[in-house]
């Protein structure tokens, strides 16, 4: 299947897949004394290239051998499964609304060893009450074991959640 924004993955010698091994160096040895867990991707506006970037690297960190999670938590315009040609039938919002979710997440494998991605999953018809930090700590205990890196990316509207919810 054709993954176009994949630079990483469809033009793995380009320079901008260099930029993400770059900063996959970067973010390492930023991480010597504190390995890095848990990385947000996020930008002022729709439209800057977030998902891009954190799918991109993602897959980076995949292919340097951490096991990766990307994980699409913008409820309001997630990407990440059509960037990865994936389905978004189960996903982040799945494990709000179903405590064996919580326990077993729907992760999707994508075809890159050592990355799987939470998709969002079906978007609530109304703002979601799960933006509230007490519905991102609930998903905290069933993703802290396993991989060993995270990617978000939120939209700029949720305020800090990750935080809550990963660190
Ligand atoms: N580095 C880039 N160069 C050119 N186009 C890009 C780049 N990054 C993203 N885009 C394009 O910009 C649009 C928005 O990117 P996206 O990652 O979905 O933004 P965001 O997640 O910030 O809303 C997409 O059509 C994407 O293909
Ligand atoms: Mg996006």
């Amino acid at each position: 299947m054709s993954k176009p924004q994949l630079i990483t993955l469809t033009d793995p010698r380009s320079p901008a897949a260099e930029a993400y091994r770059t900063l996959r160096t970067n973010l390492t040895f930023a991480g010597l004394d504190h390995p890095i867990e848990t990385l947000v991707v996020t930008s002022p506006a729709p439209g800057e290239g977030k998902s891009v970037a954190a799918a991109n690297l993602a897959v980076t960190m995949a292919q340097g051998e951490h096991r990766t999670i990307l994980v699409d938590a913008d409820l309001r315009r997630p990407v990440l499964h059509e960037i990865f040609g994936v389905s978004n039938e189960r996903g982040l919002t799945t494990m709000f609304v179903d405590p064996q979710a919580r326990a077993n997440p729907p992760l999707v494998e994508v075809g890159v060893e050592n990355l799987w991605l939470l998709p969002s999953g079906p978007l609530p018809p109304t703002r979601p009450t799960c933006w509230a930090p007490a519905g991102w700590r609930k998903l905290s205990p069933s993703c802290a074991p396993g991989p060993t890196f995270f990617s978000l990316t939120p939209h700029r509207s949720l305020r800090s959640p990750t935080r809550q919810c990963w660190g």
